[in-house]
């Protein structure tokens, strides 16, 4: 199983931190926030990765991660995404990279407590299709900024990117595991109304062929991409407790 690190987008969220550097590399608590994406995968028991970045700091990840010995990564790999087009046109770059092999996509401002190798696990012993990891959240207000799934006899029946009326109180957490076919899908993506190849499209396609499986996440997550409050929020979360435990 590989994994693919997206590290591209404007990070406007977070303007003006991000007019100066790109998102994931600023600062969570003692690190910056790329080396808990690679931690998170690496813990997941995913030697092989490739990190996607864009704009104007991508030469600061291989300072910063080089050759990935000092992450405990056996293969790294980088690919550029000339303008941000979403994050399933950032997937679609990794193709050559994954092959004939299953993948674990994580959205690099998404920190989370606790290993992620029970989802890496469930998703190895499924047939294939795709599996996602969700998060309870309560507030609608948060939803609202998140792909959130209807759930109906406890099978995801289709998601919806920022909804105005979340169909439940769960989130959509920026870590996805798809076998090979998902490049076929990306192919027949359209862009949505923001311009973006969407990801939720991408969920939607296995969903819709009942090939969609998922993990409740219990522990802590966050999006420190979110917002400002949410980045702080995360750190002062990570400073406490830690990352990646387990
Ligand atoms: O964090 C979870 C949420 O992430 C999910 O609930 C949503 O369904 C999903 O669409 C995504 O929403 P965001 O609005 O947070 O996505 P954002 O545009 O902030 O992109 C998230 C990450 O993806 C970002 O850290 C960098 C990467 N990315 C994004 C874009 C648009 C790329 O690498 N390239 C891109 O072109």
């Amino acid at each position: 199983m590989k994994g693919v690190l997206l590290a591209g987008g404007t990070g406007s969220r977070l303007y003006p931190l991000t007019r100066i550097t790109n998102k994931h590399l600023l600062p969570i608590f003692d690190r910056p926030m790329i080396s808990y994406g690679i931690e998170a995968l690496v813990k997941a028991g995913i030697g092989e990765i490739m990190v996607v970045t864009g704009g104007t700091h991508a030469g600061e990840f291989l300072r910063l991660l080089s050759n990935g010995d000092d992450h405990g990564v056996d293969r790294l790999c980088y690919a550029y995404q000339d303008r941000p087009g979403g994050i399933a046109e950032a997937l679609g770059l990794t193709e050559r990279f994954v092959g004939d092999d299953r993948v674990l996509v994580m959205l690099a401002d998404n920190i989370f407590g606790q290993t992620l190798r029970p989802t890496v696990d469930a998703f190895l012993a499924q047939d294939g299709g795709a599996r996602i990891v969700l998060s309870h959240r309560e507030e609608p207000a948060h939803l609202r900024h998140l792909g959130v799934p209807e759930i109906r006899d406890g099978r995801v029946v289709g998601i919806i990117e920022k909804p105005d009326n979340p169909p439940s109180s769960y989130c959509v957490t920026g870590v996805y595991c798809y076998d090979p076919s998902v490049f076929s899908v990306i192919s027949t993506l359209v862009p949505s109304g923001r311009g973006e190849l969407e990801i939720t499209d991408v969920n939607n396609h296995y969903v819709n062929q009942d090939l969609m499986e998922y993990d409740i996440f219990e522990g802590f997550w966050g999006d420190a991409g979110e917002s400002i409050d949410a980045y702080y929020g995360v750190n002062d979360f990570v400073r406490r407790n830690g990352a990646n435990l387990g």
